[in-house]
Parts: structure tokens; sequence; C-alpha cells
């Protein structure tokens, strides 16, 4: 059965966040200072289980989830992923599960997380400068035990590895030319995504923002590039070839060229919250519903929340309407 919201849109991906968790405090992301060692994360107890998380996902998939992307926090965090990836894996509608993940502690997970069925991963990674990583990630963590974990998840044979890079004004703007020139040379898919007014603790303001169009424009001083078409429908990145034919980049402009027309995104928190958009402020409670009712009820609900959905925001950031209160990244995954 394939539904469609108020604004006629399918449901497809469902992203769901394993944990709260992570070991790095990018700063547009969990701050230091505001998640220090006193900040109360979600107990064991309020993470849905790996039981409550299949059977959630079995419903979403009845009505049109075909593609799985398990997030975070650090979603490496959460005990034994493999074990909920192979479980995944055997719902019969589910195409894909990918990961995204800061990469820190991938090379000890990555042969496990192959083994059970996970098809691709997505690294965070915002520099290839050793000093600015550090200082990105907020934990002065080393970028070589990232850069390590990709090559060998290379090496595992994953195919179509992707790195996000989030563009900062003033930050990491000069790190877009290295991060091309490292996924030509390691077969990777380097993703610009521009800084986006996420949550309410980063202090997003839209002079932040690298946009597409200058990100576009700094590669090109270098190497020129030709737009390709979208691999599916609802794409979030615009792809670019180089045109030598070596390689290819996404650039994800939500805030310079929304794309909420086409969005099929539903996500849900390492407790059980249902978001229809990445910058609502309240959830739908699936976790107490998983609990107390039927599953064909369960189903009904679940239906019901996506058919009634009408969000649309970075349609509606672009025209000025800036909501305050959001769902925080770390929550949500992004
Ligand atoms: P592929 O399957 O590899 O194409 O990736 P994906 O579509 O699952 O996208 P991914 O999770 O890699 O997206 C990268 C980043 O883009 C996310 O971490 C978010 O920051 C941003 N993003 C993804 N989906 C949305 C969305 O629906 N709205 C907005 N505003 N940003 C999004
Ligand atoms: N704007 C854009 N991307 C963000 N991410 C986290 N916060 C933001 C933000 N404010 C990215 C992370 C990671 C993914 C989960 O979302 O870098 O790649
Ligand atoms: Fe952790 Fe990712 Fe947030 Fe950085 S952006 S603090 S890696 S959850
Ligand atoms: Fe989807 Fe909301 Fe992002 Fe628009 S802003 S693409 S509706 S998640």
């Amino acid at each position: 059965m394939n539904i469609r919201d108020k604004l006629k849109r399918p449901i497809k991906d469902l992203r769901i966040s394993v944990i709260d968790k992570c070991n790095f405090r990018c700063p547009y992301c969990m701050p230091k200072d505001i998640f220090g060692e006193r900040y109360q994360f979600l107990k064991n107890d309020e993470l849905l289980s790996f039981d409550e998380i299949y059977n959630i996902t079995n419903i979403f998939s009845k009505i049109g989830v075909e593609k799985l992307r398990i997030t975070g926090g650090e979603p490496l965090l959460r005990k034994e992923l493999p074990v909920l990836i192979q479980k995944l894996k055997s719902i019969d509608n589910i195409k894909e599960i990918a990961l995204t993940t800061n990469g820190f502690l991938l090379k000890k997970h990555a042969k496990d997380l192959k083994e059970a069925g996970m098809d691709r991963l997505t690294v965070s990674l915002d520099s290839l400068n050793s000093e600015s990583y550090k200082k990105l990630n907020g934990q002065n963590l080393d970028l070589d035990r990232t850069l390590e974990a990709i090559e060998y998840s290379n090496l595992l044979g994953f195919e179509n590895i992707k790195i996000n890079c989030v563009v900062m004004k003033g930050i990491n703007e000069n790190q877009i030319i290295d991060l091309a020139e490292f996924g030509r040379k390691n077969n990777i898919i380097v993703r610009y995504i521009e800084y986006m007014d996420v949550g309410n603790i980063n202090g997003w303001k839209p002079e932040h923002v690298v946009s597409a169009k200058d990100i576009i424009n700094i590669i090109e001083k270098k190497y020129k590039l030709t737009p390709l078409d979208s691999n599916y429908y609802g794409e979030v990145a615009s792809r670019y070839g180089f045109s030598d034919g070596l390689g290819e980049i996404g650039i994800i402009s939500s805030v310079s060229k929304p794309f909420c027309s086409d969005c099929t995104r539903s996500r849900i928190t390492a407790d059980g919250q249902m978001y229809t958009c990445l910058f609502t402020n309240s959830g739908h409670d699936l976790r107490t519903a998983i609990r107390s009712e039927k599953l064909d009820d369960f189903e009904q609900y679940v239906k019901s929340i996506w058919e009634n959905r009408t969000d649309q925001y970075s349609v509606l950031r672009s025209k000025g309407k800036l909501e305050s209160d959001k769902v925080e990244m770390f929550k949500i995954g992004g």
C-alpha cells in the first residue's frame, strides 16, 4: 500500500536514530559548553529496543518505506548494532540500509556491519586538515583514525561511500577543494551541505551559509563540473560530475534551493518519536503506541500521521518564516 501526504508525497525513507549520545562535540550540533559531563542523555530503558525498532520498521515498510538510514547521535555507540541491521535486513520491502557516522569508531565495526547486511556508508567529515578537524569535532580527536576507517571500508567492498561536509563561512570553505580531490582519488562521493538552521542551539545565521552556487564556483576555479541527473525520485543532493570523467560530487542546498516538494523522508528518534520534518518542534510518540496498541491499530496510526503531513519548512524559510522551536540534530540524526 502506498500512501501520500497532503502535498502528494509518498513515504519512502525511514531514518532511524539509534542513540542520542555522540563521541564528538561539533559546535554546530552539540556545543561542548551545553553538552558537558552533566548533560542527561536518554537512559538505556528509554531507547527503543531492537524488537521495537524492527516492529516499527516492518509497519513503515507496509506503507511504502523501502530505504533505511541509521543515524544518531553517533550510531556506532549503540551496542550490538550489527544485530539490529541483520534483523532489519530481513524485512521484505526494505531494499537498502545505509549508515551516517562520524567514522571515528568505524574501523572497529565496519566488517561486522558489512556481514550483517549494511549496504552503504556516509561519513561526516568537515575537514581534511588535522588541526581544524580536531577543533571541529570539539574533542581534539585525530583525523587519521577516520581516514583509516574510510580506507578500510573501501577495502571491505562497501560501494558508493559518501562523505558529508557541512560548509560554514569562514570555517571550512578552504577545505572544499581538498575534499573534492580526496573524493576523486579514493572513489568517494563528497556531498557539501549548506549549513542549516537545525535546532535552536547553534546560533545559526543566514550569513554563516556558503551557498551551493558559491561552492560550485570554488570548485570550478580548478575543475569543470557537469550537472548529472538524479539517481532516484526525491534525491536530496544535486549531482555534478567532474568534466574530465573522474568522480562526482553532490550539493545539498536546503537553504538556497529547498527540495521539500519531493521530500519522502520520515524520521524516528532513539526514544521513538516520529518526526515528519527535520525542523518540526514535536514528534508523534510511537514508543507509547507500539507498546500499547495492536499492530493493526499502530499501522493505522502511522498512516494517518503521514497522510496529514503538510511540512515544507525549507520552502517557508526561504519566504522568511523561521521557526523558533525545533528538534535538535543530535536527536533526529540529520
Ligand atoms: P543518499 O541515499 O546517499 O542519497 O543519501 P540521503 O538522501 O539519505 O541523504 P543523507 O542522509 O546523506 O543526507 C545528507 C544530509 O542532508 C543530512 O544529514 C541532512 O543534513 C541533509 N538532509 C537530508 N535529508 C534532508 C531533508 O529532508 N531536509 C533537509 N532540510 N535536509 C536534509
Ligand atoms: N546543517 C547542515 N548539516 C548538518 N549536520 C549536522 N548539523 C547540521 C547543520 N546545522 C550534518 C552532519 C552530518 C549529518 C548527520 O548532518 O554533519 O553529516
Ligand atoms: Fe555527533 Fe554528528 Fe552531532 Fe557531530 S554532527 S556532534 S558527529 S551527532
Ligand atoms: Fe523534508 Fe522538512 Fe527537509 Fe523540507 S525541510 S525537505 S519537508 S525534512
